[in-house]
């Protein structure tokens, strides 16, 4: 059943030096989405850690946190019905290559670790962001 959902989108910092927060924020307000919360700044080690903490022993962990940290980013929180996987669906898959064209990803991104945007994997996850970020 369809639920009404808050998520937790990002512009990543490639998104924010490319000129595409208004291009990503568009296009979450003509699906139907609400932005409810939204912050421009850059991200600390720390918080960068804490955030992908599930991927802490993956190989492009540093890669990842570096990345991140690299630049300003705007942080924002998004609802509406099954925002969760709604937001990601206009962000499309991970990889660039595999993100139909329609999508963020597909649209803008050309590599795996410059992807534009991030966004919630579950609501339980959206909570943890959202509290991480703005709590
Ligand atoms: P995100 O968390 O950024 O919204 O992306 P996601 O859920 O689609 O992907 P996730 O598995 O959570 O991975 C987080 C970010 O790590 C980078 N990544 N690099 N080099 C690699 O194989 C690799 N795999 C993932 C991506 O930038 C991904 O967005
Ligand atoms: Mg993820």
């Amino acid at each position: 059943m369809s639920e009404n959902q808050q998520t937790f989108v990002m512009v990543k910092p490639d998104g924010v030096r490319r000129g595409l927060i208004g291009e990503v924020i568009r296009r979450i307000e003509a699906k139907g989405y609400t932005v409810r919360e939204m912050k421009l700044f850059v991200i600390d080690k720390e918080l960068a850690e804490e955030h992908y903490g599930e991927h802490r022993e993956r190989p492009f962990f540093t890669e990842l946190v570096t990345f991140i940290t690299s630049g300003p980013v705007v942080a924002m929180v998004v609802e509406g019905t099954d925002a969760v996987v709604g937001a990601r669906q206009i962000m499309g898959a991970t990889n660039p290559l595999e993100a139909t064209t329609g999508s963020i990803r597909g649209d803008f991104a050309t590599a795996i670790g410059e992807n534009i945007v991030h966004g919630s994997d579950s609501p339980e996850s959206a909570d943890r962001e959202i509290k991480l970020f703005f709590g």
